[in-house]
């Protein structure tokens, strides 16, 4: 892993994946060790974000680090008409490793290619979140005390869900049954698909949410996301296409965990913050030791 960039989670192996989380786990019982020694990362964010960047600068601070980079597109030049490259190309004069998240599909792919310096992927439009794919592993290992031989859900958005995407690849790796829940209109797309089909592993499509509860090791609901719709009227169709209420869990195994990438709207009810089942903020704190060990591992201080 050392000073390679980080775009696609199929860049790692089911080992670099194993390891990563293995790292994790080390951080998440000592949080706070003083590697990167005022080392530089730079942070830059051309779509919003709460949880990716802050846990990113979480982990960099508890590192020992420094962070550098803007979290809105308006507050950089490229206010101004500067292209990615050039950005890029200039931010790695002030940078050791630089974590990227943009809405266009591919640009942490491009801006790898023209990079000095690694890069990691924190979501490229609706293409890929490696990051948040690891911390969903780490999370699913450390509820389920295993990766293996499970029945994982996803709810809602499959086609534009770039959490989804990232999940579903590296979970081809674990003999991972799938339930996949979303309106015609949202369907897993093919691409997604025939890495399960190339791994030799089953999936259903459902449009219907209730029948799979029962079944499900994790449920992973994912908002949908109003942004990726070209035409705003198909988003109005589907936005309350599934709502997650604290009622529709009593048939759940006892072992079934929600999970949620986060920004949540209206998909989980409230009032399942409270079951012992619902593990999505719990979720976004192992983020911060993921990224700390991909991190570490990225430079080569683990
Ligand atoms: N899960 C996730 O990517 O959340 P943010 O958009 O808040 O970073």
């Amino acid at each position: 892993m050392k000073n390679r960039s980080l775009i696609s989670i199929s860049d790692y192996s089911k080992e670099e994946i194993m390891q990563i989380l293995e790292i994790a786990a080390e951080f998440e019982k000592k949080p706070h060790q003083n590697l990167l020694n005022g080392r530089v990362i730079a942070s830059l964010f051309f779509e919003p974000s709460t949880r990716t960047r802050l846990s990113f600068e979480s982990a960099i601070q508890k590192l020992g680090g420094n962070v550098i980079g803007f979290s809105s597109a308006a507050t950089s030049s490229v206010q101004k008409g500067e292209s990615l490259k050039d950005t890029i190309l200039t931010v790695c004069n002030y940078s050791d490793l630089i974590v990227m998240r943009h809405p266009v599909d591919g640009s942490a792919r491009f801006a790898s290619e023209v990079a000095s310096v690694p890069i990691i992927n924190a979501g490229d439009g609706a293409n890929q979140h490696p990051t948040q794919c690891l911390l969903d592993l780490y999370s699913i290992q450390k509820t389920q005390g295993t990766l293996e031989n499970l029945e994982v859900t996803f709810v809602g958005d499959l086609k534009y869900g770039r959490t989804v995407h990232s999940l579903v690849i590296a979970l081809c790796q674990f003999n991972t049954k799938f339930h996949l829940v979303s309106p015609v209109e949202l369907k897993l797309p093919s691409a997604v698909k025939r890495h399960i089909k190339e791994a030799n592993l089953q999936y259903e499509q459902y449009t219907d949410f209730s029948e799979v509860i029962p079944k499900s090791d994790i449920i992973y609901m994912t908002r949908i996301q109003r942004e990726r719709f070209p035409d705003p009227l198909e988003y109005e169709k589907v936005k309350n296409a599934y709502i997650l209420d604290n009622s529709m869990l009593s048939n759940a195994k006892e072992n079934c965990r929600i999970l949620h990438p986060l920004p949540r709207v209206n998909e989980i009810s409230i009032n399942v913050d409270d079951n012992p089942k619902a593990y999505y903020f719990e979720q976004a704190l192992n983020g911060v030791f993921v990224r700390q060990a991909l991190i570490a591992s990225i430079l080569g201080l683990k």
